[in-house]
């Protein structure tokens, strides 16, 4: 597909650093030698798999501006593995009780999309092992706002939801409807927040001027969802 492979991952591995220092796929994924394959429906590996910098928010003028910086420093290959898997980075700025306030999400993806018959490649914004990606904040101040919020999603089986999804949309006698729909319901219950992080905002801070800091990711596009709820439950 597009002159890749759809599962990559032992080259990937084989390129990194992690099979120089011989560190196999077993020593990540079954520690202490438990005959437990761990990944991606697993909070703690999926900390342990990138790990997110976060910027100090800077209040510019009406808005407040700040960047998160992923890196993959614990994936002995792409992060995420395979077409399956969405991940989901955001920032927004919440309320004294934490809450998420409307309007000042900001979402960036980092997945490999494929379509749902995987004969084409939509985009690929992994990371390799030890490359990493800045995303960008710049939003209008939200009166209620006193902290900003950063965060890792991952949806495992967005894959799948995106793949049950186009079956339904295929009419109202789709066979097999309500099998679909509840895998559906299934799939998008399985999304979890893996790393979560909150900074106070600032006082004013004179002279600074709204800027808007460049998405840096290898060469790549990163697919923004703005002022958009993510699926599933918040
Ligand atoms: C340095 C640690 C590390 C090494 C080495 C490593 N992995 Fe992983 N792997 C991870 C982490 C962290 C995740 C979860 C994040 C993700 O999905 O990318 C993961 C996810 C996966 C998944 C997805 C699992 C799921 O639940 O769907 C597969 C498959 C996988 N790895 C295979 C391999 C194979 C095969 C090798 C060896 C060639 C390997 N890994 C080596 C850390 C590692």
């Amino acid at each position: 597909m597009n002159g890749k492979y759809l599962e990559n991952t032992y080259e990937e591995w084989k390129a990194s650093r992690y099979a120089k220092e011989g560190r196999a796929c077993q020593s990540c994924h079954m520690p202490d030698r438990r005959h437990l394959w761990r990944g991606v429906h697993d909070e703690p590996t999926m900390r342990g798999g990138v790990t997110m910098r976060a910027s100090d928010p800077v209040r510019a003028g009406p808005a407040i501006q700040a960047s998160l910086e992923v890196r993959n420093t614990g994936t002995g290959h792409r992060f995420p593995t395979y077409v399956t898997p969405k991940v989901i980075a955001e920032i927004f700025q919440s309320d004294r009780a934490g809450k998420m306030l409307r309007g000042t999400l900001r979402q960036y993806v980092i997945a490999r999309v494929v379509s749902a018959d995987l004969s084409t490649e939509i985009s690929d914004t992994r990371l390799a092992p030890d490359e990493a990606a800045t995303f960008d904040y710049l939003e209008t101040i939200h009166p209620n706002a006193v902290s900003l919020t950063y965060r890792m999603r991952v949806e495992p089986d967005a894959f799948y939801a995106g793949l049950f999804e186009s079956l339904l949309a295929g009419g109202p006698a789709v066979r097999g409807e309500k099998m679909i729909r509840t895998a559906l319901a299934a799939s998008l219950r399985s999304g979890f927040t893996f790393n979560e992080e909150r900074r106070p905002l600032p006082g004013q801070e004179a002279g600074i001027q709204p800027r808007r800091v460049t998405v840096v990711g290898a060469d790549r596009q990163y697919s923004q969802i703005k002022g958009h709820s993510p699926r599933g439950k918040e």
